[in-house]
Order: structure tokens, then C-alpha cells, then sequence
């Protein structure tokens, strides 16, 4: 996947004034403390943020933000597959750092009208509304970008579709239940919510997703069926999207190679049901000559199959097929 070219254009304008070396050793500073928080049982301290700084939110620019668009944007393309006639009228989007789901969400649904973004970093807020000015998008141009703090009291009116994308995870745990609760509250159709795909963002996801379900809402992606999730415990759910990067994002991230592979796992769901689908394709589909082996998860539990030449329209199937790709009804 290829950044839209304003958000190519408009992340590089920010990134032409940084410093090589700077960005450079911000983004690792910035990337260790993610690490270091992430990795804690209880979630990272209240209070304390992994963006601190203008120089901060220029380096997550560079370093994070391209990968989360993507990501943000293969979710809301399963989204958007499973709700065909559905476009949202409104965006809520909580923790929106530099606007990676508004973008995103302005590329798959052009339609949508006005968006609401909160964020509780003010060089975030403030780079965030330089790179929307670079969209003629109008969602984009006139969206409203509200500093405010999630874990405290915030409010605002319901819109059609709420996003909450690499955030959860940056809360404490015991934080993250009642803003779940207040997203779906909020939401008038659908709520997204997007973690690293590790094993601590999916465990985040399949917790979000069973208190979701019993709040009464439909799962629409990435699951084919509605009852609690029959993955393994050890094992975990996650994507991967690949996003090519510009030569600023490759020196911020001391990276070669032009594109980088982004894992997240993610929870959509909604108030009515979406199109069915019979399996999601669970990993990378291994082809050997004269066979495909799928890893899928299908409504009765999660299952491999050896897809062979013999079943000529399920052998065309398999060979098209990717990893977190949904299987139509047969
Ligand atoms: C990893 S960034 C993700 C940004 C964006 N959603 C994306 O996908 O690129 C997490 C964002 O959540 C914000 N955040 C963390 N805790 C917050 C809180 N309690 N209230 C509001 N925003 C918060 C951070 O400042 C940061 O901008």
C-alpha cells in the first residue's frame, strides 16, 4: 500500500525541517519508550505519555504514523466489505495522535462529512491539524480537534462511526473497560479499535471484543461469526499490512528497505450485522507445489486446509487468497 499522496506530500513537508540525526535518535528514544510501556503487566503509569514534545509527535510522523495508516485503513477496508451500502456520516476519533484514522477513513469512504478528533498531547493536536490543512478533503480541512483527556470526564454528541486506534494500549489497564464502554456509547453505527498486532494488543482486542458482544453490538470484522472467540490461548490474531516508505521515514527509522510490514489486530463491530462470510484467512497462506494450506477461522472454531488442484474453483480461491482475507458464503 502506497500513503495517498497528500498525506505523502503533507508528512514530508513536516519532516523537511527536522534534522537527520535528531529525528533519528527522537524516533529511537520514542521507540524505546514504547517498548518499555508496552511491555508492562499493568499497562504503562497514568499520566505518563510516550509523546512529550513537538520534536515527538514530528519523529512519530516519520517513524509510526505511515504504518498506522495503513493499518487503520486494511480495517476499515474489511469494514467497509462487510458493510457495503454503509458510508459514515460522522467520525469520532479518540486518542488521534496525527490523524491517521481521519485520513484513512476520508480514502475509504470519500463521503464522509465532518470529524471530531480528541487527543490529549498538544504537539500532536497541533502537527495533526498542520498535515489535515495539506487535504482538500473537507472532512479533513474543517475537522474539530479537541484537546482532552479520555481517562477523565469527556463528552460530545454520537457519530456515525468511532475509532480508537493504537490507544487502548497506552492506558491502564484498568482505564480501558470504561473507555470501550464510552466509544460504543458514542457510536450511532460502528466502532473500530486497532492494536499492535502482538500477543499483549491482541489479548487488549479479545477483551474489548467479548465485553462489545455483550453489550448486545454485532462483530462486522475481522471474526466470521458472532460467538466468543475459539482462538487458542496461546495463540493470537493479527494482520499485516505492507506500506512503503519515503526516504525521511527510512532515516528515522535507520531502516533500507522501502516498504515495511506492519502486524495489528483489530475489533469492528457494529449495531446491525453486515454481510456473512464464511472463514478469515489467519496467516500467510503456505503454497507448495501441487498445494495451498490455509489457516482459517470459520464460524465452528479455527481450522487449516489443504486446498489441492482436485476442487479446481476452491484451488482458484486459495490461489487469490491473502492473509486477512475474508471468504465469501459458499
Ligand atoms: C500510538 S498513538 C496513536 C495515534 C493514532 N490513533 C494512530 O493510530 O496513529 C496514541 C495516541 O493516543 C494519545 N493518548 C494516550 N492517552 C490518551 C488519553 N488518556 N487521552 C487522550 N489521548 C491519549 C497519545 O497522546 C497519542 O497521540
Amino acid at each position: 500500500m502506497d500513503l495517498p499522496n497528500e498525506l505523502r506530500l503533507a508528512l514530508d513537508a513536516a519532516l523537511r525541517g527536522a534534522g537527520q540525526a535528531e529525528l533519528r535518535t527522537t524516533a529511537a528514544a520514542l521507540s524505546q519508550r514504547y517498548r518499555a510501556g508496552h511491555g508492562a503487566a499493568d499497562g504503562p503509569p497514568e499520566g505518563v505519555g510516550y509523546v512529550r514534545s513537538s520534536a515527538d509527535a514530528t519523529a512519530y510522523a516519520a517513524y509510526r504514523m505511515p504504518a498506522t495508516y495503513a493499518a487503520v485503513s486494511a480495517a476499515m477496508g474489511a469494514i467497509s466489505a462487510r458493510l457495503p451500502g454503509w458510508t459514515p456520516g460522522s467520525l469520532l476519533d479518540a486518542g488521534a495522535g496525527l490523524g491517521a484514522s481521519l485520513w484513512a477513513a476520508t480514502e475509504i469512504w470519500d463521503d464522509l462529512g465532518s470529524a471530531e478528533l480528541i487527543e490529549s498531547e498538544p504537539a500532536m493536536l497541533a502537527l495533526g491539524r498542520q498535515l489535515a490543512t495539506r487535504s482538500r478533503h473537507s472532512a479533513l480541512a474543517a475537522a474539530v480537534w479537541r484537546h482532552a483527556n479520555l481517562t477523565e470526564s469527556w463528552q460530545t454528541t454520537r457519530h456515525d462511526l468511532v475509532t480508537a486506534t493504537y490507544v487502548l494500549g497506552e492506558l491502564p489497564t484498568a482505564a480501558r473497560d470504561t473507555l470501550v464502554d464510552q466509544l460504543w456509547a458514542h457510536s450511532g453505527h460502528a466502532l473500530l479499535l486497532v492494536e499492535p498486532g502482538t500477543p499483549q494488543g491482541w489479548a487488549i482486542i479479545r477483551a474489548a471484543r467479548e465485553r462489545l458482544r455483550a453489550a448486545g453490538a454485532v462483530i462486522v470484522a475481522p471474526c466470521p461469526h458472532q460467538g466468543a472467540c475459539l482462538l487458542a490461548a496461546d495463540d493470537w490474531c493479527h494482520f499485516a499490512q505492507r506500506v512503503s516508505r519515503s526516504k525521511a521515514q527510512r532515516n528515522a527509522k535507520g531502516a533500507d528497505r522501502g516498504y515495511e510490514d506492519e502486524k495489528f489486530a483489530y475489533v469492528a463491530v457494529a449495531r446491525t450485522p453486515g454481510t456473512s462470510i464464511s472463514a478469515r484467512v489467519l496467516r500467510r497462506p503456505l503454497i507448495r507445489p501441487g498445494r495451498i494450506e490455509l489457516a482459517l477461522c470459520a464460524p465452528e472454531g479455527t481450522r487449516r486446509e489443504i486446498v489441492t488442484r482436485a476442487d479446481r474453483a476452491r484451488w482458484r480461491m486459495a490461489r487469490d487468497a491473502e492473509w486477512g482475507d475474508a471468504l465469501p458464503d459458499e
